[in-house]
């Protein structure tokens, strides 16, 4: 229920983020779902376990993820 895409809305307020953070949009594809990689590919704004709303542990486990050759 996100009130734009997963890029757009966050950056509205998380300006440094939506310029320095890892490669997000159209031409960066999550092999998994071929949907473009977002700020929500990483951080569940609703809150979850890890430091800064993160999927997962965010010093490998989120990477790996989606990079299977670290
Ligand atoms: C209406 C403004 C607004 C929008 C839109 C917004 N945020 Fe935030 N976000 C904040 C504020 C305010 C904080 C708290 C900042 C602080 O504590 O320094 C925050 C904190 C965070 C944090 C840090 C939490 C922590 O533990 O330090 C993350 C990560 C985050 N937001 C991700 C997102 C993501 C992803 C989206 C889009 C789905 C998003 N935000 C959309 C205002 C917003
Ligand atoms: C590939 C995963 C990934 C994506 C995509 C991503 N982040 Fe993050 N983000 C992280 C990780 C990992 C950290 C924790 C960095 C650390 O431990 O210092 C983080 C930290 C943050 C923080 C808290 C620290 C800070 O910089 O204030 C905010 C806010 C944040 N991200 C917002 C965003 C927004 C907004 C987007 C989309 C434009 C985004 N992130 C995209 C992985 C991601
Ligand atoms: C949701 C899937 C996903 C997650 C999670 C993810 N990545 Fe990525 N990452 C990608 C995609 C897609 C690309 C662009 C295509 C490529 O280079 O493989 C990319 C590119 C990169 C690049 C190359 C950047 C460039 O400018 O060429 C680095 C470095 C990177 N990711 C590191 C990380 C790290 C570190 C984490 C964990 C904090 C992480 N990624 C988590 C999907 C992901």
């Amino acid at each position: 229920m996100l009130r734009g895409n997963g890029n757009d809305v966050c950056v509205q307020c998380h300006e440094d983020q939506g310029k320095f953070t890892h490669p997000v949009g159209p031409e960066v594809l999550d092999s998994h779902t071929g949907q473009m990689v977002t700020c929500v590919s990483c951080h569940n704004p609703m809150g979850t376990e890890y430091k800064y709303h993160l999927i997962e542990e965010g010093k490998k486990a989120l990477c790996v993820l989606c990079h299977k050759t670290y």
